[in-house]
């Protein structure tokens, strides 16, 4: 049954598709539901009274849990309040493993904190054994000086070359605001957010499922990464868009690795291929080392290496060194 829904957006409400889904057969679930807040959908009227909603929603959490595989991961998107309850049924049958905070910028409600986060729970189907990757993301910048925004202090030569691992709290990725990247529908998600989910949790070749596709952002997404998608929506125009949308994704890659780019640039990168693409810097000791041994004229800015009272760094080393470090100059040129 699996096959005939493999790579299709599937028409009609999910609760019904997802009955005809074996159990332990989706590697990752990722579920953007109706917020309950009144958005204004083609098919769908969203409002409904509280326990209605959390009934309905306790339907579908269960059945991503039940045809997510044992290795596998769900994620759910909403707002706080939402979340509160969505944790309470999912710690019943799945494994916390983070709150993802979504940094996002609203307007003040009055009587409340401003709330300026989103949430994406994750959870996995069992305790350990389960799929996850972890994510770097580029080293966050000034706009207008192009300086680091976190002081590394003197220690910005152990920084990682490429950017730093990705924590719960989510900075960089933004809502989509302009109107010439937005499709008919109230509340599409960007697709790089997706992308960083996909990376995180699966592998090319898996299957990932989402049973809000709304105009196919969690489709794109796996297709660009090389990974499979189900994807069930209620709504006809959207299902529309997102296989018109879908028809011309390609690959994302960078020099054979799947990756997540916005606007050029790359966004989201696994830790593992970034140890590929991009090798360590050389640290400042390994530097004086080899300054040490006659090979460093001064750093480039006037400064001529200290009195030697450094060891003799051996002649092997010192090759390997110099080979990493052309290496790395070679691939930053590739970028
Ligand atoms: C918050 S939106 C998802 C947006 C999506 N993440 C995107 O980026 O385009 C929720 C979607 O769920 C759809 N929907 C509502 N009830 C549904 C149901 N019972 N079965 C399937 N889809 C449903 C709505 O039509 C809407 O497109």
């Amino acid at each position: 049954m699996i096959k005939k829904y493999l790579d299709k957006v599937i028409l009609g409400d999910c609760l019904e598709s997802l009955s005809n889904i074996e159990t332990g057969s989706v590697d990752m679930c990722f579920a953007d539901p109706p917020f309950n807040l009144e958005k204004k959908y083609t098919s769908y009227k969203d409002q409904r009274p509280d326990k209605e909603y959390i009934e309905w929603c306790k339907l579908w959490l269960d059945e991503l849990v039940r045809v997510t595989k044992p290795t596998g991961s769900i994620f759910v998107h909403n707002i706080p309040r939402w979340l509160t309850y969505y944790a309470t049924i999912l710690n019943e049958s799945a494994y916390f493993r983070h709150w993802i905070a979504w940094d996002a910028m609203s307007n003040p409600l009055g009587k409340t904190l401003l709330p300026a986060h989103y949430g994406v729970l994750f959870y996995t189907k069992q305790p350990r054994d389960f799929k996850f990757y972890e994510v770097r993301a580029p080293h966050k910048k000034c706009r207008v000086c192009d300086n680091y925004l976190k002081d590394y202090g003197g220690k910005k030569d152990q920084m990682h070359p490429f950017g730093a691992l990705v924590s719960d709290v989510w900075t960089d990725i933004h809502r989509i605001r302009h109107n010439v990247r937005r499709d008919e529908h109230p509340c599409q998600l960007p697709i790089h957010l997706l992308e960083r989910i996909v990376l995180m949790s699966t592998d090319p070749g898996d299957i990932v499922l989402d049973p809000f596709l709304g105009t196919g952002t969690t489709a794109i997404a796996a297709k660009a990464l090389g990974r499979h998608y189900i994807g069930l929506e209620l709504d006809p125009m959207y299902k529309t868009i997102a296989e018109d949308k879908l028809a011309k994704v390609g690959p994302s890659i960078y020099n054979s690795y799947y990756v997540s780019y916005y606007l050029g640039k790359l966004q989201s990168i696994r830790d593992v291929d970034a140890a590929q693409l991009f090798p360590p810097q050389l640290t400042s000791t390994e530097k004086k080392l080899i300054k040490a041994n006659g090979n460093g004229n001064g750093d480039g800015n006037g400064h001529k290496p200290k009195e030697k009272t450094l060891e003799p760094i051996d002649f092997v080393v010192q090759l390997t060194l110099l080979q990493k470090k052309a290496t790395y100059v070679a691939k930053s040129k590739d970028t």
